[in-house]
């Protein structure tokens, strides 16, 4: 059988984030976050689902650890909650919350699962955002100052790093769209979260420089236009701007298209200063029309979340990516997956046909834009766990494990051994 076979050290790895999976919102002296808070809002969520328990990952990771072990995961995409570390957003860490972070990194490395670590995955102390939250530019130096406690914590057994995942979501649905924590709904302060979202991540970067490797995640999607109008044209080359340019034009370029008044002197040597990879977080395309709603191409599959499945896509992207930024660092998939609502057998097990298919065409995907020569570096899996799909709740499930919040069992759905085999092998059957 023939198999495409991944360069010699490309890493296998899974992701999760904190507030999705941890649960133990009020233990070790954790403070409130704005996710906290939105999930109280009410039908901010569906079903009313919160991340009080979450999987539990926050007793359970023992367990979670030694199933990665077992399935053959070289690593494992983890990220910390500020609020743990500074329960307040400011001042003095709080020592249980890094204690906790520095078992689970021992835990990893122990069984040989190289830990990447993300600062931040959206859970800011709901104490910032009483003082404004992303878009006062303040919030961006209390993230430098939580990056140099952690560092100082862990920097002698980590040595991959993310400052920032998705800041795009972070800013736009967060304070644009309203439609994620803090809820908020106004072009203005999603433009200056935006900002300062890049400004933290440039201030992260110089105090995390000589403590290994150091990367931004960004949700990237190719943009294409829904007809060949000259109207959809215009409308995809916008949404382009705003999805893709607003970030990867000052991360990559030092090139920034906000006012002055939003962006100082100096901010944009720091936001390009180099970073040692690029994280992509690679789910579907984005079909644009420039009518109010953009929508599937008829004959496109789709997921439980209604996003088209378009394995070419991510070849385009990371090929597009390479042509239109020629000095791109090294790159990184850290997400990839597909929410697909899965059924538990009578003997407990769980076959997800849809989701092994998902992940095999694009991880031949992938190696197709490694052959074309661009430096992909590793993939991780989004999820390794069911768990908290933001406004989704827990009703779409991501996990290559099931978790049901009744119980809280891990059961490895099929996916998860054929991405074992994946891990293990470094190959995928074409
Ligand atoms: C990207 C986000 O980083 C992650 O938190 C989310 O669960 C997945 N996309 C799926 O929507």
């Amino acid at each position: 059988m023939s198999v495409a076979r991944f360069p010699d050290g490309f890493v296998f790895g899974a992701a999760t984030a904190a507030y999705q999976v941890e649960g133990a919102v009020d233990e070790d002296g954790r403070g409130p976050s704005i996710w906290d808070t939105f999930c109280r809002v009410p039908d901010a969520i569906a079903g009313g689902d919160t991340g009080d328990v979450a999987c539990d990952n926050y007793h359970r990771w023992p367990e979670d650890v030694a199933l990665m072990a077992s399935l053959g995961l070289g690593a494992y995409r983890f990220s910390i909650a500020w609020p743990r570390v500074q329960p307040d957003g400011a001042g003095p860490a709080n020592q249980k919350g890094l204690d906790h972070y520095r078992r689970l990194v021992e835990g990893l490395r122990e069984r040989g699962i190289v830990p990447y670590v993300t600062l931040y995955h959206w859970d800011l102390p709901q104490a910032l955002q009483d003082r404004g939250g992303w878009p006062a530019r303040d919030t961006a130096y209390r993230f430098a100052d939580y990056t140099a406690i952690v560092r100082d914590a862990l920097g002698d057994v980590v040595d991959h790093w993310a400052t920032l995942n998705e800041p795009k979501v972070a800013s736009h649905a967060g304070y644009g769209d309203g439609i994620h924590a803090p809820g908020i709904r106004d072009r203005a302060l999603r433009d200056r979260a935006a900002h300062h979202l890049l400004l933290a991540h440039g201030l992260g970067l110089s105090v995390l420089r000589g403590s290994g490797e150091v990367g931004i995640t960004l949700d990237l999607s190719p943009v294409r236009p829904m007809t060949g109008s000259p109207e959809d044209a215009a409308a995809a080359a916008e949404h382009d701007y705003d999805n893709h340019g607003m970030f990867l034009e000052p991360v990559l370029r030092g090139r920034s298209r906000l006012g002055a008044d939003l962006v100082r002197d100096g901010d944009l040597d720091l936001i390009s200063a180099p970073i040692d990879y690029l994280g992509v977080n690679y789910y579907r395309p984005l079909y644009v029309t420039a009518g109010p709603r953009a929508v599937v191409p008829p004959g496109v599959p789709v997921t439980a979340v209604d996003w088209p499945i378009v394995p070419s896509g991510l070849r385009d992207l990371l090929v597009g990516l390479r042509e239109a930024y020629p000095d791109v660092p090294p790159i990184h998939i850290t997400e990839n997956g597909a929410a697909f609502d899965d059924e538990v057998g009578p003997d407990g097990s769980v076959d997800d046909p849809a989701r092994v298919a998902y992940l095999h065409s694009h991880l031949l995907a992938l190696h197709e834009a490694i052959e074309a020569g661009v430096d992909v570096r590793g993939y991780f899996v989004w999820t390794l766990l069911d768990n908290f799909e933001w406004a989704e709740g827990y009703a779409k499930r991501f996990g290559i494990v099931r978790v049901d919040q009744a119980d809280l069992t891990r059961r490895p759905k099929a996916s998860a051994h054929w991405y074992g085999q994946v891990a293990r092998t470094g190959a995928v059957p074409r």
